[in-house]
């Protein structure tokens, strides 16, 4: 199956703007009656890739089919998000479009997954009683036996049938329960750790996916070759705070996350990694050391800070300043001058004034980011700042995100453009729909369409950038293959 990675234009094709479905097929079932299952998948990467998993253990247990197509699927699972209240607000609007198609079919299987159903728990089924399972972002392992049990009493009446919950928090039992990736394409994300501890004061993550854990050292390891036996060539390591790992060895002692990049650095086949999310705080020395020795590392960082004001910063509990923040990209472009950066932002946080704005709107043009992802800030039910007044008012907030949004764009045109008349490396990855050619991606995350024949597919190659055509694609022209 599709090993998915982020696409953009998948978003765009979507009913809503933040949620996708996860389109990945699986290989034929070999159950006879195979039932199908249609996943919507809400919020982060992090959600893809266990969308991607519940796929494969309903796969791997009941032949389950995946399917694009909810009206033919007998299983509905929706993968949600509550990162901010739009997100969470969007679950109950949707599961109720799906209770008109459980009305007209009463054996639909509705399943809701992700950190909204770890959250709200009982309080679903409380809301939308025709919800058959509930179950959080750890225990989507168990799924099959949530679908058992909620299939053992296809005797009673649907309206009768007690809906199945599972939010707890198995620690990281989770990944010895997944069967082996399935893959098609030539990138994969690998989770390595779940979770987070840092608690900022706006956050729901460590709440909905609880405290960070990291998988052993040798599991990830073993799966990234067995990736790459499969053909993979760029390796995505994913969790809430990578550079947070701390996976043990098998002689007992630590790896740290410095230490698994070069690890990985080692495998034959991978020749680029990137990393998603990474927090400033454990942002040390020992990676920037791995950039300047490690030429499969991108060249291209994201690293979070959300604002550019010590004030806000520590009202947000992130535990540094804007210095240490700025301190640690001078050293990263010591060793990789030309390295882009993105970041996350969250603008009109409590109490941000005017001197506050402009400081983080002056981070960004000082440090020059490449690309952001950026929102008003959302009072979340729990956290520590949602005891604070939400006393920005939106129509500033609406404003000064405006305003930061272009300085952001501008800066991703220019780059882009900048790249025109530079050779690079591309990973080929797909026929173009664009053109009649190839599709692949740079080391800085742009699409790069080019002419070439399909013996290209799964190569680096050298391409010579020679048009912009957005923001985030150029077109050029094949040169030589790297290998
Ligand atoms: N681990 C990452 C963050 C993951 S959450 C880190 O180190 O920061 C993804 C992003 O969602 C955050 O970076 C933040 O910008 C945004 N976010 C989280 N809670 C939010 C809230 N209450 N309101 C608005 N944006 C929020
Ligand atoms: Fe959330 Fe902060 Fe962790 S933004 S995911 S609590 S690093």
């Amino acid at each position: 199956m599709t090993v998915a990675v982020f696409d953009p234009k998948s978003l765009q094709s979507n009913p809503t703007k933040n949620s996708q479905n996860t389109t990945n097929s699986l290989a034929q079932s070999t159950y006879p009656n195979a039932k199908k299952v249609f996943i919507e998948t809400q919020g982060c990467q992090m959600n893809v890739y266990d969308s991607e998993k519940m796929a494969d253990v309903l796969g791997d247990s009941h032949g389950m089919i995946l399917t694009d197509n909810i009206d033919e699927a007998d299983v509905l699972i929706m993968n949600t998000c509550s990162i901010r209240e739009k997100a969470q607000e969007k679950v109950f609007s949707q599961l109720g479009r799906w209770r008109k198609l459980k009305e007209k079919n009463p054996d639909l299987v509705i399943g809701v997954g992700g950190c909204v159903a770890s959250q709200e728990g009982d309080n679903i089924q409380a809301r939308a009683p025709y919800v058959d399972m509930v179950f959080g972002p750890q225990t989507l392992h168990r799924l099959p036996e949530l679908y058992e049990k909620s299939q053992s009493q296809s005797d009673i009446k649907p309206k009768n049938r007690i809906g199945v919950v599972d939010v707890s928090f198995p620690s990281i039992e989770k990944f010895d329960f997944l069967p082996e990736p399935k893959v098609e394409g030539f990138k994969a994300f690998v989770s390595i750790m779940e979770g987070c501890s840092k608690y900022c004061s706006f956050c729901v993550v460590p709440y909905t996916r609880g405290e960070e854990i990291s998988r052993p050292l040798d599991d990830v390891l073993a799966e990234i070759d067995s990736l790459a036996e499969k053909g993979v060539r760029e390796i995505n390591l994913l969790g809430q705070n990578v550079n947070g790992y701390r996976g043990e060895k098998s002689d007992g002692t630590i790896c740290r996350f410095s230490e698994l990049l070069h690890y990985v650095s080692h495998i034959d086949g991978i020749d680029r990694i990137r990393f998603t999310t990474s927090h400033p705080l454990e942002f040390t020395d020992d990676i920037i050391d791995a950039y300047a020795k490690i030429p499969k590392l991108v060249n291209h960082l994201h690293l979070p800070v959300q604002s550019g004001s010590n004030r806000i910063l520590a009202a947000m509990k992130r535990n540094h300043t804007i210095d240490i923040y700025i301190n640690q990209i001078n050293k990263l472009r010591e060793v990789r001058p030309d390295i882009l950066l993105s970041s996350d932002f969250i603008i009109g946080f409590p109490n941000e004034t005017d001197e506050d704005f402009n400081d983080t709107l002056q981070l960004a043009k000082d440090l020059d980011f490449d690309h952001s992802y950026s929102f008003i800030y959302s009072k979340r039910p729990g956290t520590p700042a949602s005891e604070l007044p939400d006393n920005v008012d939106l129509a500033t907030k609406k404003e000064r995100l405006a305003t930061f949004q272009q300085v952001i764009l501008d800066s991703t045109f220019a780059k882009t453009r900048a790249m025109i008349g530079t050779t690079i490396p591309v990973l080929v990855e797909e026929k173009s729909n664009r053109i009649n050619g190839l599709h692949g991606t740079a080391e800085n995350t742009r699409s790069v369409i080019f002419e070439g024949s399909d013996e290209l597919l799964g190569k680096f190659v050298n391409v010579k950038i020679t048009e912009f055509v957005g923001p985030h694609m150029v077109k050029g022209e094949f040169v030589d293959i790297i290998g």
